[in-house]
């Protein structure tokens, strides 16, 4: 039972800690046990079975609103056996003070650090000698560390000593946590980003409100803080609370979408590297995951299977042109859908879930390949587009005039190599450059193998705009003149080559690591970290780089950023372990290369668009 009392989530910690019912190599030996475990735990939750019902049935849930707060718990009422959940402790009410760690009490219970499969967590973070940056990285980074009633659950966005007025850079952004997380992981350090998952999957039930009307119920925080508050009428006592910001007091009120992907791509990545799979098959946990999946899912007025969001929801989190259909959100949504098709329990109550899922993976792979990718030859078949096509099988679907391809690509598109642009709408293509968005598609293998590889050849051929003198330009190129003024609204902040309009910004270094790994070419990924590595600790860790080729430190960055920091020793470690990077992405799943589920046939009147597709590669 999850008690309405929000002072009880503190003492859930030590229970969290030691939740795992077994010991840790019984575990691996038992799995098919744990698994008829999990089933009846599944079955407990069977009654929600479809992916429409689930939206607003729940059964199994009772779900009860608690005063106070703009921003509410919703509190889910599970009844569970063999699963020791969130329990009060003697330490309820006692009043435990917010601390900035100074690392030295982070995860130190050694035994945690071995794992379930102890081998493949690194013992120190690698045989070649630390050298003097990255001790400091170490450093900044523990000393980011958030605790909430004693224990971590998290990293600030960044502290800068010489920032007067942090705003809402003291919070855990749940995108900033990811290479934090990676890098704790990657050291056998565990216990934050477990404390860390759990406790945002509380924050997910909050009932939240922005002038009356409510988003959907699993809907995951952009970020959250921990605040100590006195205890009513108990002179000299307080306690812990997490205040989670899903958007409400956001600049400019917008839905983090990316953060519910985030999180299931983080559920993920604690089972892969750990090797402790308890996580992921606990009840609130599956539960959480239903939930983030039932809002994407969700039947719109869509007509492709992309996901429709507002500007601003996600990293580039302020007006920048990216409403519609932007690359990253169906990246990180696809790597999330392949993420939730290995983890969900699968029984009469998901398997609904899991043929959306893979109806989804499936339709969502062939339109990013198909109607976002760009290359020479691409582009000059637009170049000499008809427009008006009136038929199902026309060849200009979205209504493109030639005109629309800007004066930079015509010269800047190289004759080998290509990428995935950064937007499609009715009689619009994005053509600018989106790192994060191509990084993963490379990642989760939403790209074919070809484009994948294709990504890694442009941005090599493009080093100096795309990586120049800091690595990694955010997108490519920026908005300048009336097209800034009219696109973000003449924001001060996104001038041209600056912040999200063209800046440069060092955290997704990790992400191309990853990517570069994966496509056998970690030279790349070196050379991008040695030039990094070279200016970061001077520059004291910036957020990001202005100017076009990178070399001004950010108008408005933060110093001590922490996904900087992170981002950079999590690069380290992968490209010293790339054995551990691998568990991180995917590879072409050829499964879900066959499947359509249009249910129009090869003959007949009408034809299903994907076999009639002149393009879709399968190699
Ligand atoms: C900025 C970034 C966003 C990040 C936040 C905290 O708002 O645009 O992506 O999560 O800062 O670092």
């Amino acid at each position: 039972m999850i008690s309405t009392n929000r002072s009880i989530f503190c003492g859930s910690d030590l229970n969290w800690t030691q939740s795992e019912p077994f010991p840790t190599n019984w575990v691996e030996k038992n799995n098919r046990f744990l698994g008829i475990i999990a089933n009846v735990a599944s079955n407990f939750r069977s009654h929600s079975t479809s992916v429409e019902s689930q939206v607003k049935e729940n059964s199994f849930e009772n779900i009860f609103i608690q005063g106070g707060f703009n921003v509410k718990p919703l509190v889910i009422e599970t009844i569970e056996e063999n699963q020791d959940l969130l329990r009060t402790d003697d330490r309820k009410g006692k009043g435990y003070k917010v601390e900035i760690n100074d690392g030295s009490n982070v995860n130190i219970d050694e035994s945690s650090s071995e794992g379930l499969s102890g081998s493949r967590i690194l013992k120190s973070t690698h045989e070649r000698e630390v050298s003097e940056v990255e001790k400091e990285a170490w450093k900044l980074l523990r000393e980011a560390v958030v605790n909430y009633c004693g224990n971590p659950v998290g990293t600030v966005a960044a502290i800068d000593p010489a920032d007067k007025q942090p705003l809402n850079y003291d919070q855990v952004f749940i995108r900033d946590f990811v290479p934090s997380a990676l890098a704790f992981l990657l050291k056998g350090e565990r216990d934050i980003v477990k404390n860390f998952l759990l406790h945002t999957l509380q924050l997910q039930s909050w009932e939240k409100t922005v002038d009356c009307y409510s988003p959907g119920q699993g809907l995951m925080p952009a970020s959250f803080k921990v605040r100590n508050v006195p205890l009513d009428g108990r002179d000299g006592e307080s306690e812990d609370v997490l205040d989670p910001d899903f958007g409400e007091s956001a600049i400019g009120r917008v839905a983090p979408v990316d953060s519910g992907l985030w999180w299931i791509i983080l559920v993920r990545a604690y089972g892969k590297i750990t090797g402790d799979y308890s996580l992921q098959e606990r009840v609130d946990v599956q539960t959480g995951m239903r939930l983030i999946l039932n809002l994407c899912l969700s039947d719109g007025f869509d007509m492709f299977p992309t996901l429709l969001v507002t500007d601003g929801s996600c990293m580039i989190d302020r007006r920048m042109g990216i409403h519609g259909h932007p690359l990253e959100i169906q990246a990180l949504f696809y790597s999330a859908l392949r993420c939730s098709r290995e983890m969900l329990t699968v029984d009469d109550s998901t398997k609904n879930l899991v043929a959306a899922i893979n109806n989804r993976l499936s339709a969502l792979s062939f339109h990013i390949r198909e109607y976002y990718w760009v290359d020479m030859k691409k582009i000059n078949e637009i170049y000499r587009y008809k427009t008006e096509e009136y038929a199902t099988d026309a060849i200009n679907k979205f209504n493109i005039y030639p005109d629309q391809i800007p004066h930079w690509l015509v010269d800047w598109i190289p004759e080998t190599g290509g990428y995935f642009i950064g937007n499609l709408q009715p009689a619009h293509m994005d053509f600018r450059f989106f790192t994060l968005g191509n990084l993963w598609t490379i990642i989760s293998s939403l790209g074919t193998n070809k484009q994948n590889e294709g990504i890694l050849n442009l941005i090599d051929d493009k080093w100096s705009d795309l990586v120049a003198q800091m690595p990694l330009k955010i997108c490519f190129p920026a908005l300048e003149h009336e097209e800034w003024r009219i696109v973000t609204g003449g924001d001060p902040k996104n001038t041209p080559w600056s912040y999200h309009n063209g800046g440069s910004w060092p955290t997704l270094i990790w992400q191309f690591t990853l990517a570069c790994i994966k496509m056998g070419r970690p030279e790349l990924a070196r050379k991008a970290v040695a030039l990094a590595e070279n200016k970061l600790s001077v520059d004291q860790w910036p957020e990001y780089y202005d100017t076009r080729y990178g070399r001004f430190i950010g108008k408005q960055a933060r110093l001590h950023q922490t996904w900087t920091i992170a981002g950079y020793l999590t690069s380290k470690m992968l490209l010293d372990h790339p054995e551990l990077a691998s568990t991180l992405f995917w590879n072409e799943d050829y499964e879900l290369l066959e499947n359509c589920v249009c249910g129009l046939g090869k003959s007949g009147r009408r034809k299903c668009s994907r076999l009639v597709a002149r393009s879709q590669i399968a190699a």
